[in-house]
């Protein structure tokens, strides 16, 4: 059966796109509207209303096919064929109208929305613009800085905005097939509005389109896309639309063979890879009604908050009364956060508030499903909280631990039925940090590993699988990349260096920078923890070490690998380089100048390693899970895909 099916509706043609999951503009759906377009050509109904089955409206080109040489019909052909028509086309919009999809839409006479639609143009997201017309068409229809808006920061907007731009005609109120179809039959009897391509685009002053583009493009950091979806648009103004269209085609066609759009591309596709099992397939997950989390500190209230914000109840337990009313407050914080910044109604805020409790007696959780202990980092204090859930849960409860490093299979022995225990490792803030690792022990059930995988899915979070290790994968490669970036300190760098070096590749901030925002104790805690076991070998720096025993952590203490004044900017530490300085001396090493090339080819050398160490070990099952990882705990540029893909190519 054809992707594109055409029925009849009195004197209405309805061209209705099947090609699941998102109806992507694949060939086979671009040669099936070039037929249907040529069929109601000649048929001549009195309007044509283009309609998607499933999920959504076309959600773009066929991101798979991006990586072969394009089929006929190319999808600018097509649009403007159907752009060219007789008849009035009527988009009918549902879901996501994105990239070639909003074009699509764009190349039609009218369009019309569900109260629920998004329309974008998220190109820019895989290192690409939009490529079939998308930044000619659109400042012919709004506002140009509005357009440029869309193409740059790729961010879809809702309906009811569309309809304010003037990108919907008007917003289905009912049914949206019969809203579109009463639409079609009054463009029927109406002139055809102007072709958007032969419209004479609007003329915008150069100094305020620059200080617009300034504006959209200054989060772009070191990512291309952005600043090209700026020049495409541009070009758009300064050139007839024909011409425009060519221009915004060579500029797609490079782009698409640029390095960031196939690091962008595959980390959009590793996104939809990481989290999938084998061991899970066809297993139903155990229910998730309510959850409990144990420990109100900086981890347990934001995932408190992110469950709450996903629809379920949550019981917390802290050491006792005082405590559980603090961690009430932490989660009381975030949600009024929430409240506050509009990204939840009143009757929700109340709501969510009366899905949660804290506690201090374990036996409120004898209804929960499933717990997270997020405790002190200490794994008597963790093997004692299991021991209480243990005696307070109902058997079939998943048991979970946060732990950032601590021996998840260790915390499993320590109660009856290690098969219910499962690590769920959370970013801090864990109401806003997507990724969540998933720690999976020797003896873990495939149901409560299904549980787990599900309870990703709820809090909308980005699950990686990891094997049992110190640090699983986040914080053994943050680790060893650290202790590299401290080996260099040694042999000649200067903390502000290094940071500038990790900034100017793509990070939002350098590893001393990052540490100092955390709290030097904790690391220093970790070392102190490991001292016992270190090979005598292993190269050590003394320097963190040092800082921390003259009380200094970082950004909390206003002192630590920089000073930190009233405004809360760091700035250059004098007494830590001059201790830099006389621990090179100590040791013996001949202090050299580093590039910035060189700084981030040790740094990105020891993240390649340490990951083809955990890949050989089995910790990650792929490369994508470590990539994926790298993106999303520590702002990994994704326009470079990750240290593994950059391995790799
Ligand atoms: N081309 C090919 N496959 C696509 C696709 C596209 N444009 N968009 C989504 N898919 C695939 C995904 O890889 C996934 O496949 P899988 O089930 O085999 O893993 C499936 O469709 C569902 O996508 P997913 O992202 O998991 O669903 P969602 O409901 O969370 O989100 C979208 C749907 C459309 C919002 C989201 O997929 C998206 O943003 N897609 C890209 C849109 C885009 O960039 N378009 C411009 C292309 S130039
Ligand atoms: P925190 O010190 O902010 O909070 C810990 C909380 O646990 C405190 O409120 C304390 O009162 C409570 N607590 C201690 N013992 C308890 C017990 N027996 N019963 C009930 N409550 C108890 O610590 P945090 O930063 O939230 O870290 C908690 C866990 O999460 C640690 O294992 C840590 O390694 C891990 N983690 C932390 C981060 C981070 O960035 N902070 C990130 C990921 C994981």
């Amino acid at each position: 059966m054809s992707v594109v099916t055409t029925t009849m509706h009195g004197d209405i043609a309805v061209l209705t796109i099947d090609n699941p999951p998102v109806n992507a503009a694949s060939q086979a759906v671009r040669q099936g509207l070039m037929d249907a377009l040529i069929a109601t050509e000649e048929s001549k109904p009195a309007a044509v209303v283009l309609t998607c089955a499933g999920r959504t409206f076309v959600a773009g080109a066929d991101i798979r096919e991006f990586d072969k040489p394009f089929l006929e019909p190319m999808l600018p052909d097509l649009l403007n064929a159907i752009e060219a028509a007789t008849r009035p086309w009527i988009a009918a919009i549902h879901g996501t109208a994105l990239g070639g999809g909003f074009e699509l839409a764009l190349a039609c006479s009218h369009r019309i929305g569900a109260p629920s639609a998004k329309i974008g143009l998220p190109e820019v997201n895989l290192g690409l613009i939009p490529g079939a017309g998308g930044t000619v068409r659109l400042p012919r229809l709004i506002d140009p800085i509005e357009a440029a808006r869309l193409a740059v920061t790729g961010k879809p907007i809702g309906a009811e905005e569309a309809t304010q731009l003037g990108l919907f005609d008007s917003i289905a109120e009912g049914d949206l097939l019969d809203a579109a179809i009463a639409l079609a039959q009054d463009a029927a009897n109406k002139p055809l509005p102007a072709a958007l391509l032969t419209r004479q685009a609007p003329d915008v002053e150069r100094s305020t389109w620059d200080d617009a583009i300034a504006k959209l493009t200054a989060k772009a950091r070191g990512q291309n896309s952005p600043h090209e979806a700026a020049a495409a648009v541009r070009d758009a103004l300064d050139h007839s639309g024909t011409d425009a269209l060519k221009l915004e085609r060579e500029r797609f066609m490079r782009l698409k063979g640029s390095p960031q759009s196939a690091a962008l591309r595959y980390i959009f596709f590793a996104e939809r890879t990481v989290g999938k099992s084998p061991r899970t397939k066809g297993v139903a997950p155990r229910p998730l009604a309510q959850i409990g989390v144990i420990g109100g500190g900086t981890m347990g209230a934001g995932i408190a908050a992110a469950a709450l914000l996903s629809g379920l109840k949550v019981q917390m337990i802290e050491r006792d009364q005082d405590a559980a009313n603090a961690g009430a407050a932490r989660v009381e914080g975030i949600l009024g956060g929430s409240l506050k910044r509009g990204l939840i109604s009143e009757a929700k805020h109340t709501a969510l508030l009366a899905s949660f409790n804290a506690d201090s007696n374990y036996s409120a959780l004898a209804e929960a499903d499933l717990v997270i202990e997020a405790v002190f980092e200490d794994m008597d204090v963790k093997k004692q909280v299991f021991k209480a859930l243990e005696a307070a849960c109902k058997p079939e409860a998943v048991l979970a631990t946060n732990t950032s490093y601590l021996d998840v299979n260790e915390i499993a022995a320590s109660v009856a039925d290690p098969s219910r225990v499962i690590g769920l490792h959370f970013f801090s803030p864990a109401h806003i940090m997507k990724l969540l690792e998933i720690v999976v022990p020797n003896n873990v059930a495939d149901d409560v590993l299904a549980t787990a995988i599900q309870l990703a899915k709820a809090l909308r979070k980005l699950p990686v699988l990891a094997g049992v290790c110190d640090g699983f994968i986040a914080n053994r490669i943050m680790s060893s990349y650290r202790r590299e970036a401290d080996y260099l300190l040694e042999d000649g760098a200067l903390p502000h260096e290094v940071d500038a070096a990790m900034r100017n590749f793509g990070m939002p901030m350098g590893i001393f920078e990052m540490q100092d925002l955390a709290g030097l104790d904790i690391g220093w805690a970790a070392r102190k923890r490991r001292a016992a076991t270190r090979p005598a070998s292993e190269r050590y720096v003394d320097i963190p070490d040092y800082i921390c025993e003259q009380g200094h952590f970082g950004r909390k203490t206003g002192r630590g690998w920089y000073l930190y004044g009233e405004d809360g900017k760091p700035t250059r530490n004098a007494e830590v380089e001059a201790l830099i300085l006389a621990e090179s001396a100590r040791k013996g090493i001949t202090r050299q100048s580093f590039s910035e090339d060189a700084l981030m080819g040790r740094i990105l050398g020891c993240m390649q390693s340490e990951g083809t160490a955990i890949l050989a070990e089995g910790i990650a099952a792929s490369r994508e899970d470590i990539d994926v990882t790298m993106v999303n705990a520590f702002g990994f540029p994704r326009w470079m895909g990750g240290p593994m893909f950059m391995k790799d190519a």
